[in-house]
């Protein structure tokens, strides 16, 4: 759980940041319509749970540091029992103030009337710049009013991406951050887990994704991301999610999926045969990944450049590859001339956090950037063999990743989904039992 009162620091922070003499101005998700009357649905932005913990949409917090009569205002639904019978509880402007902090709150269709005057002496805003051109032209609008209305008030001069300052804070997570992501990697771990357990020759790759999103439910868990379910050939498609064709008996089934615990993501992927027992073939490949992702996961630590856990899952990967046959010439050259790329063509994580892909730079003045304590990265090596005459026949068709969650601690790299087999034994161990 997320405390008001780490809301409230991460609000404060940001103020500092942006500092006196500015506006900082955020908006919740919009809700979309899947078609007819259907939403899909409704997930709050991240930027705008990571500062209020606030979950319904139409509302738009607006930041004012060193504002005397109250610095964090947010605008929302006001409550409306006829409405809250359709569609459910509403927090309402005094929820607003009570349980979220804010120091005010206003409805929502007043933000016409009440912006303008808030811009008063506000030289610059901060915002996200671009993400929703309506909203862009309404603050332009509201700023041109105030100079319109008061002669001789300027108004903001520059709107500035709000992004840099938040999305930096973003990539350190707190305790309670860090306890979240625990509780999303156990639950996506358990169902990955569970899938393997349910799986057999015969079943399709739509049973599958049902013992997935089963275990996700029942703990009140939605997918962090559509989850991949791919038999046999289909894990070649790196983006796959139709996850409805019959599992191949011999063959490998792929699965990369995860759920969000408060927000917060888990990102799997395992990779194991649909019959229970690995192929010597299967086998060889799959302990190539294995290691591959095991030398990239020691490289998650303090001081490393970020880079470098996919650049130690390159080498182990290019030097397998020249081992088994598929690649041939200097180690060196062959990574220097990415031919690796045929059968690796991804890159080995990401940033993990309130988004999958989670914010934060990878780069600092063109320069990877360093791993710290409390960053949390996905390693997911992976090797994809396709149907050409050049691959021995045994290696077609295969498709293998195997990813997990790593956090950055000062000491030795933690891994939050640790507890899904990963070693050929212990995934035919789990299969069997
Ligand atoms: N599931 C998305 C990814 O692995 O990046
Ligand atoms: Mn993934
Ligand atoms: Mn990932």
């Amino acid at each position: 759980m997320i405390r008001q009162e780490e809301f409230a620091r991460r609000r404060t922070r940001l103020m500092e940041e942006a500092g006196a003499q500015t506006m900082v101005l955020l908006a919740a998700a919009p809700q979309a319509l899947r078609n007819g009357d259907a939403h899909y649905p409704y997930r709050q932005d991240s930027d705008f749970l990571y500062l209020t913990g606030f979950e319904e949409p139409e509302a738009v917090l607006v930041m004012l540091p060193g504002r005397e009569q109250g610095e964090q205002l947010l605008f929302c639904r006001e409550r409306n029992p006829e409405r809250e019978r359709w569609d459910g509880a509403r927090l309402g402007l005094e929820g607003a103030r009570e349980t979220l902090g804010m120091d005010d709150a206003f409805p929502i269709e007043d933000m016409d009337e009440i912006l303008p005057g808030l811009m008063e002496g506000c030289g610059r805003i901060y915002m996200m710049v671009g993400k929703d051109p309506a909203l862009d032209q309404r603050v332009i609008g509201w700023r041109n009013r105030l100079r319109a209305e008061q002669k001789g008030q300027k108004g903001p001069g520059e709107l500035v991406s709000l992004e840099h300052l938040l999305h930096e804070q973003r990539l350190f997570k707190s305790r309670d951050e860090i306890r979240c992501m625990q509780k999303a990697a156990k639950i996506s771990a358990a169902a990955m887990t569970r899938a393997m357990r349910s799986c057999k020759p015969g079943m399709n790759e739509a049973e599958i994704t049902a013992e997935l999103l089963h275990e996700y439910q029942r703990h009140g868990c939605p997918p962090a991301y559509l989850p991949i379910v791919a038999g046999g050939d289909n894990a070649l498609v790196l983006h796959y999610i139709d996850n409805n064709q019959p599992l191949p008996d011999n063959g490998l089934l792929l699965i990369d999926a995860g759920c969000e615990y408060q927000g917060y993501a888990a990102d799997i992927s395992r990779t194991f045969p649909v019959s229970g027992r690995f192929t010597p073939a299967q086998r060889e490949l799959y302990e190539l990944v294995l290691a591959a992702q095991e030398a990239a996961i020691d490289q998650v630590r303090p001081g490393r450049p970020f880079e470098a856990f996919h650049d130690a899952a390159v080498r182990t990967l290019t030097e397998g590859l020249k081992d088994l046959g598929l690649l041939s010439g200097d180690v060196d050259q062959l990574i220097e001339d990415e031919s690796y790329r045929r059968f690796y063509m991804h890159k080995t994580g990401h940033w993990l956090g309130l988004d999958v892909h989670d914010v934060g730079d990878y780069r600092i003045d063109k320069q990877s950037r360093v791993l710290e304590k409390n960053m949390v990265v996905t390693v997911e090596p992976g090797l994809y063999m396709g149907h050409e005459d050049d691959i021995p026949e045994h290696w077609r068709g295969l498709g293998i990743r195997i990813e997990d969650d790593i956090r950055v601690t000062a000491d030795n790299p933690e891994n939050l989904t640790a507890a899904v087999p990963r070693k050929p034994d212990d995934i035919e161990a789990v299969m069997a039992g």
